[in-house]
């Protein structure tokens, strides 16, 4: 049994690469099952835009640094979201999503720095799951099943193959360079892109969103019925 699990608080892991279904899937599972959902992409995001803002390059040094000692992380939840407020600013989804972050926020993401800045406030999300009442926190990302959860109950890997992605990519009317993004994300030494041992791969090229969020509930149900068996076992 995983210490979550003990809590009777469920964590579910959803790692994969650019447009494989991560942050649909994951508010999906926050629908039906009530907990609450995390992207961790849009904090990298948004500390991106600001750094940008701020005409920072993508390197380590005594610039970054000081940048990054001046961020406030906070949360404010919507609905079944935690949306990331970087000092006392929700950005919007537009302005983390433009082509000029798309294009950069690989390079931010790799930075050690960056990332450090980031880990403990991704960890506190499930605290801020169980203030709100939520049963669990979904969250996606590139590291969660490997690094900011190794302990989640469930871990899924999404994929989907070359074509499919960039049709998707090109369906939201967005200007992304993901084979780019994917290249530096599971190249770099720090938290790389990468499906955790004990992840359950899903492929989804050919499976509609709502049979990716069945299959995802299914294993959640299962792991619960396994916890429930190991906690009072038969002789
Ligand atoms: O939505 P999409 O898959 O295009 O990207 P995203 O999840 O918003 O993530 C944007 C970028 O943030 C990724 O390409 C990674 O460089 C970085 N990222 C990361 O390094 N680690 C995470 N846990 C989440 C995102
Ligand atoms: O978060 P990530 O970049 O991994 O992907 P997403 O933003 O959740 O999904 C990208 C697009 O693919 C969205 O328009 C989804 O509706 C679509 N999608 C799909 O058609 N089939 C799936 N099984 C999953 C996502």
């Amino acid at each position: 049994m995983t210490p979550y699990m003990s809590e009777g608080f469920q964590i579910v892991a959803i790692d994969g690469g650019a447009a494989s279904g991560k942050s649909s899937t994951a508010r999906g599972v926050a629908g039906a099952a009530h907990f609450l959902h995390v992207d961790t992409g849009s904090h990298y995001r948004a500390v991106t835009l600001r750094a940008l803002a701020e005409g920072l390059e993508p390197r380590e040094g005594p610039a970054l640094d000081r940048f990054l000692a001046g961020l406030r992380f906070e949360s404010e939840v919507r609905g079944r979201c935690a949306c990331i407020r970087l000092n006392d600013e929700v950005p919007a989804r537009a302005d983390i999503r433009s082509d000029a972050v798309n294009a950069a926020v690989s390079a931010f993401a790799a930075l050690p720095a960056v990332r450090e800045a980031v880990r403990a406030y991704q960890r506190d999300q499930a605290g801020v799951a169980r203030q709100h009442g939520f049963k669990g926190l979904v969250m996606d990302g590139r590291d969660i099943g490997t690094v900011i959860f190794p302990d989640a109950d469930l871990k899924v890997y999404l994929e989907a193959d070359a074509s499919t992605r960039a049709a998707r990519r090109k369906e939201e009317g967005q200007t992304d360079t993901i084979d780019d993004r994917d290249r530096i994300d599971s190249t770099r030494a720090t938290a790389p892109l990468a499906a955790a041992p004990d992840a359950v791969r899903i492929d989804n090229s050919n499976i509609p969103l709502e049979g990716v969020v069945d299959e995802v509930l299914r294993l959640l149900r299962e792991r619960s019925a396994g916890a429930r068996a190991e906690e009072s076992p038969t002789q």
